[in-house]
């Protein structure tokens, strides 16, 4: 199914796409220059993924931590939080689960989910301090302190600090997107493990029905048979949502339980 005009097998990174885009939009060739420049000087001072991407987010964040986590505009931010809300509420979240929101950001849809869910409830984890700095402020600024949501800085997806069989629901949104396969792999390795029975882990990702690649490492494309395949062999059930197709949005969504 392809309802929101994706162009699903378009390879960003190859050259010819890039002299097309450029033709067509050349507004946006200074911007990405610059982009590629300081991406290029972070990989060199950074030569692990998640230290670089660390690096990006603090440069980024540094500048606006709505558009650090892919809003323009702050209208952008409310609709997209909003959109992962209402469809994980309509996907069997209930106020009485335990949620674990890997690459939480500044709670662009985690305010919602903390003021949904019980007291403490809600578990957020990142691989950036200044993200999670901005995060404590859409906390406050949402007056949900009583909440007492965790909020907690990680660098691998291990989860080996947090108990097993303790999550109902698992959420990673627009954060495959940015990660290599080792980081998704080791996620998937894992998180099978805090899983709650009868639990389940949501993740978007970048589809391409062509040739998998990434652009500057910040944004990675893959095949839905990849993510599929890498589930089931760390002995998971993956299933693509199919009804997530038909929002608005560039993703595309699986979702993950245990056998
Ligand atoms: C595009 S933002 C999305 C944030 C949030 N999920 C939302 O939808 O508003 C991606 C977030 O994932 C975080 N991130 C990237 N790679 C990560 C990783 N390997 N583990 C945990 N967080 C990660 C980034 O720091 C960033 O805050």
């Amino acid at each position: 199914m392809q309802t929101n005009l994706r162009k699903l097998s378009v390879n960003r990174a190859s050259i010819a796409h890039k002299i097309r885009y450029a033709a067509r939009n050349p507004a946006r060739i200074a911007p990405y220059l610059r982009r590629t420049a300081r991406d290029t000087w972070l990989r060199l001072k950074h030569r692990d993924h998640v230290a670089y991407y660390r690096a990006v987010m603090a440069s980024d964040t540094g500048r606006d931590p709505d558009l650090a986590v892919g809003s323009r505009s702050r209208e952008r931010w409310l609709a997209l939080g909003e959109m992962q809300f209402d469809y994980l509420k309509g996907h069997g979240l209930r106020p009485g689960q335990r949620m674990l929101d890997i690459g939480c950001g500044n709670l662009r849809a985690g305010w919602r989910f903390i003021d949904y869910l019980d007291e403490g409830h809600y578990y957020g984890i990142d691989i950036s301090p200044d993200i999670l700095i901005s995060a404590k402020k859409t906390l406050a600024a949402y007056k949900l302190q009583a909440k007492l949501p965790h909020l907690t800085l990680t660098y691998d997806l291990t989860f080996d600090f947090l108990p097993e069989d303790h999550f109902d629901v698992i959420h990673a949104h627009s954060v495959f997107s940015h990660s290599p396969l080792p980081v998704i792999d080791e996620c998937l390795a894992h998180v099978g493990r805090v899983l709650a029975p009868g639990g389940f882990f949501d993740f978007t990702f970048d589809r391409t029905e062509g040739r998998e690649h990434h652009v500057l490492r910040e944004d990675f494309y893959y095949r839905t048979e990849t993510l599929i395949g890498l589930a089931e062999r760390h002995g998971l059930r993956a299933e693509f949502m199919d009804d997530w197709e038909l929002l608005p949005h560039g993703q595309s969504k699986i979702r993950v339980s245990s056998h």
